[in-house]
């Protein structure tokens, strides 16, 4: 487990980070009154309702919903873990993320270590490539030059059980590192051995080119063909592609990306100088995959094989792509012929004819409706209709605008159905109120009931600053029977001992249930009436004092036996609220 990073240094990066600087330098964003906008970066359209909010260092957009403190931001934007967007902030600062001790037991090893010794891992790979003649054989008779072997980082495994335990494990904590990374596996009766042995080792960088996995090949006939690692604190296949750190060290903006099933694949293309090749991790292409492909590039090519596989695989892509195509993105598909993967494609036939495929490849509309009206009888009502329902689904999940639009041209031309547009929109809105109707809890946009508490917690959370000048309330109200009160106390508690910004209050719950309840309540408009908030605040709080004495005064009056305390109690609370 890498260790903890101290909430206090979170609030102090918070505190040095303007939102609005960091958003600018990737989000263009005009002043519109006391908040900067701009077209939301996470959804598709043309007028902005993307907004960021200097005095909160918050963002929201009331198009989609997106919405965050520049934590936040840099997570979805910049697609980065927790740990990385933190590290990112440190480093724009200047600054060294602490790890937080857990006393007692020996110190958590820093994820830095975790690098270091993936890197360390990689490196003694390519060193025992070097006197492994068997395995430089074998990358020679695949037809790869020690060129692109050391571009990739290419190593090799040695066969023995111990290779790379005897040189990395130096120390006990070393061994559990490299088991908790994957590189080497528990044996039950205590000690450890290599996962990999006797295999063509391909490293996987991350964006930032820092080694995570590997990849390792069988030279031979073997099974399993491939073995990767599994995943670990550092890797996660569904968010890796191979290769890409490579694309991005060519190509700040890459005109396209290439997806193709296999790391030799993207090593051979990259050889024959098709630069701009990925590939997943041995699992089929998710949509965090597609969504970081088109945060770097404006077209993704798929190359599959031309089997059945590969056409499932192509399918499967396209249905985690669609979200991914706002305007001005496009996909396309190639399929090879059945005999050929790129790898021996480019082989056979050098790089201009495969890129000419590439050229002419068919757009992700043509494979959709193909692959959509292949088993359809389309002359009769009942199949027109299968198809209409079956494209809608699809098609609703493209953002608004031209890609979506150009879709649904194109299905009522297939339909014929052109001079009936309507019908096609009544089937998407039907669609529509079917999901709404399925997915009940209140999204941005849907209505939030404003009850009392929540709109006392919005209150704090969009002015944190005046309520944490708010004199503290007697502790007797966390028992008040109303979902939401131990949110708003301990809210006001976390203020009075450190006054923060929405931004920096909004951290102290990531992760949790009700962090998300909150983000929405700090962008919600018109909760504050007038200008006073100080003094909407002390009303709120008032009135929650007053609901829970009225509360009070309703268990006292059901209660049979009362202490004397508790008469004199009752007494009061009957002069104060009983209304006859
Ligand atoms: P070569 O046979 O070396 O040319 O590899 P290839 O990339 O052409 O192999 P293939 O098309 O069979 O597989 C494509 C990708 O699927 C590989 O790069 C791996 O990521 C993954 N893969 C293939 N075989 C296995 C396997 O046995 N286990 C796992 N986990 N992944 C595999
Ligand atoms: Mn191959």
């Amino acid at each position: 487990m890498a260790g903890k990073i101290p909430q206090s240094f979170i609030d102090d990066l918070l505190n040095r980070t303007d939102i609005v600087e960091l958003i600018d330098s990737r989000v263009h964003l005009k002043k519109a009154g006391k908040n900067f906008q701009a077209c939301c970066p996470f959804h598709n359209e043309k007028s902005p309702s993307f907004t960021v909010s200097q005095e909160k260092q918050f963002y929201h957009c009331f198009g989609c919903g997106a919405h965050g403190n520049a934590v936040g931001f840099l997570m979805e934007y910049d697609g980065l873990s927790f740990p990385d967007a933190i590290a990112e902030l440190a480093n724009l600062h200047g600054l060294q993320v602490p790890v937080e001790q857990s006393g007692g037991y020996q110190q958590n090893p820093a994820a830095a270590d975790q690098y270091q010794l993936m890197e360390l891992a990689g490196r003694y790979f390519q060193s025992q490539l070097k006197t492994a003649p068997q395995a430089i054989e074998y990358l020679k008779q695949r037809g790869l030059t020690g060129e692109v072997v050391k571009q990739f980082g290419i190593g090799y495994a040695p066969s023995g059980w111990d290779g790379l335990r005897q040189t990395l494990a130096r120390s006990a904590t070393a061994e559990a590192q490299l088991v908790e990374l994957g590189m080497l596996i528990q044996r039950d009766n205590g000690g450890s051995y290599d996962r990999f042995r006797d295999r063509i080792m391909f490293p996987i960088q991350d964006r930032r080119g820092r080694v995570i996995g590997f990849g390792g090949r069988v030279l031979g006939d073997g099974t399993p063909k491939y073995l990767n690692s599994p995943e670990t604190p550092i890797f996660h296949k569904g968010k890796e592609l191979f290769g890409l750190y490579q694309v991005k060290e060519k190509y700040r903006n890459p005109n396209r990306i290439l997806i193709v099933e296999g790391y030799m694949d993207v090593v051979a293309l990259a050889q024959f100088g098709v630069d701009y090749a990925v590939a997943s991790l041995g699992t089929s292409t998710t949509p965090d995959h597609m969504h970081l492909l088109f945060r770097t590039t404006a077209e993704v090519i798929c190359c599959y094989d031309g089997d059945n596989a590969g056409r499932e695989a192509a399918w499967r892509a396209l249905e985690n792509a669609l979200p991914s195509l706002q305007d001005g993105k496009t996909l396309r598909f190639v399929f090879l012929p059945p005999e050929h993967d790129p790898d021996s494609y480019i082989r056979a036939y050098g790089r201009e004819v495969f890129e000419q495929q590439l050229d002419n490849s068919p757009s992700f509309a043509e494979f959709m409706f193909e692959r959509l009206s292949r088993d359809i009888n389309l002359s009769g009502e009942a199949g027109q209709n299968e198809l209409a329902n079956k494209a809608i689904a699809l098609i609703r999940r493209v953002p608004e605008g031209f890609n979506r639009e150009s879709l649904l041209t194109r299905l009522s031309a297939q339909l014929r159905w052109g001079e009936n547009e309507k019908r096609l929109r009544d089937i998407f809105r039907r669609q529509e109120q079917e999901d709404q109707t399925r997915t009940t809890p209140a999204k941005s946009g849907g209505k939030i009931k404003l009850t009392l508490i929540r709109r006392a917690i919005a209150l704090v959370v969009q002015h944190p600053q005046e309520a944490a000048l708010l004199p503290p309330l007697p502790d007797v109200l966390k028992s008040l029977n109303e979902p939401g009160i131990e949110v708003f106390m301990s809210l006001l508690a976390q203020l009075h001992s450190n006054p923060m910004t929405t931004g920096q209050l909004l951290e102290h719950w990531r992760g949790t249930r009700e962090g998300n309840a909150l983000a929405q309540l700090a962008m919600l408009d018109g909760i504050a009436i007038g200008e006073n908030i100080r003094e909407e605040l002390e009303d709120v709080c008032d009135r929650l004092l007053d609901l829970y004495l009225q509360q009070r005064l309703e268990i006292l009056q059901n209660q049979s036996q009362l202490t004397q305390e508790e008469k004199q109690e009752l007494l009061f609370l009957i002069s104060e609220y009983k209304r006859t």
